[in-house]
């Protein structure tokens, strides 16, 4: 049980409620305890202004402006920096830290959607919303992902148009990417490159086939979720616009 739990004399927990609503998909906890300072939220029907204030999930009406709060059932929606040196898994038999040692406050089980290589950092999110992660890695919903490469060298105006267009690794040809050359310093390049594919060290193999090797690798979007400022190993609910915005973003291209 988490500090912020403890059990009512029902036997429920008790939870406050800043997270109750960022649990809801309502903002992330910062946002929620301004909301609830600034005298928007009611619990049975009553304001509360109380940061510490604690709620019965169960039993206790939770509303913002008027409109009635609910924790979707067991439905967990994250958005995680993964760090480099950690896996995109739930477990590791070699006894590597894996994503969901970064998440100890998370009681339900969540799974990454995708994954992110060991040596890659950046965007994850994890749910056990099974449905919405099939929409997000099915390849026919084509969903973007944009990462940042820095590569060694400086790539030519023809280097960039290959990866624009299309390149051929081992696996076949890879879809036209979305590629912008972010800044150059002559030993290293930043790229900004956006793919929909989700293939097995795609970025990396494609810089590598026109001969600037990745060194180092960072997600900062997916669909229409951003990293925004959250930093190295930090994590926050998604809110509901965001779940929402990402049901959306996956509506068939084709087909
Ligand atoms: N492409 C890569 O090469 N690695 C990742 O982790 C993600 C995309």
């Amino acid at each position: 049980m988490t500090e912020e739990m403890s059990q009512t004399a029902a036997g429920s927990a008790a939870i406050r409620l800043q997270k109750y609503l960022a649990e809801a998909g309502v903002a992330s906890r910062r946002s929620c305890e301004q909301l609830i300072l600034d005298g928007r939220v009611q619990v049975n029907g009553t304001v509360v202004t109380q940061l510490g204030t604690k709620v019965v999930p169960e039993k206790d009406e939770i509303t913002l402006d008027g409109k009635l709060v609910l924790l979707e059932e067991g439905k967990q929606y994250l958005l995680l920096y993964k760090p480099v040196g950690v896996l995109s898994s739930v477990s590791d038999d070699r006894g590597r830290k894996t994503v969901i040692d970064l998440l100890p406050g998370v009681a339900e089980r969540v799974y990454p959607v995708g994954r992110l290589d060991y040596d890659t950092e950046g965007l994850l999110l994890l749910t056990n919303d099974g449905a919405l992660t099939n929409l997000l890695i099915h390849p026919r919903h084509e969903i973007k992902k944009t990462y940042l490469a820095t590569i060694e060298g400086t790539p030519s105006a023809e280097d960039l148009h290959q990866l624009t267009k299309g390149i051929l690794l081992s696996d076949g040809m890879t879809a036209p990417a979305k590629v912008k050359l972010a800044k150059s310093r002559g030993a290293h390049t930043l790229l900004e490159i956006t793919i929909h594919e989700g293939r097995n060290r795609q970025v990396r193999r494609m810089c590598a086939a026109i001969g600037h090797p990745v060194q180092a690798l960072k997600r900062v979007q997916m669909g229409p979720i951003t990293l925004g400022d959250l930093q190295v190993g930090q994590w926050r609910h998604l809110t509901a616009a965001e779940v929402a915005a990402l049901w959306s973003s996956g509506k068939r291209k084709r087909g």
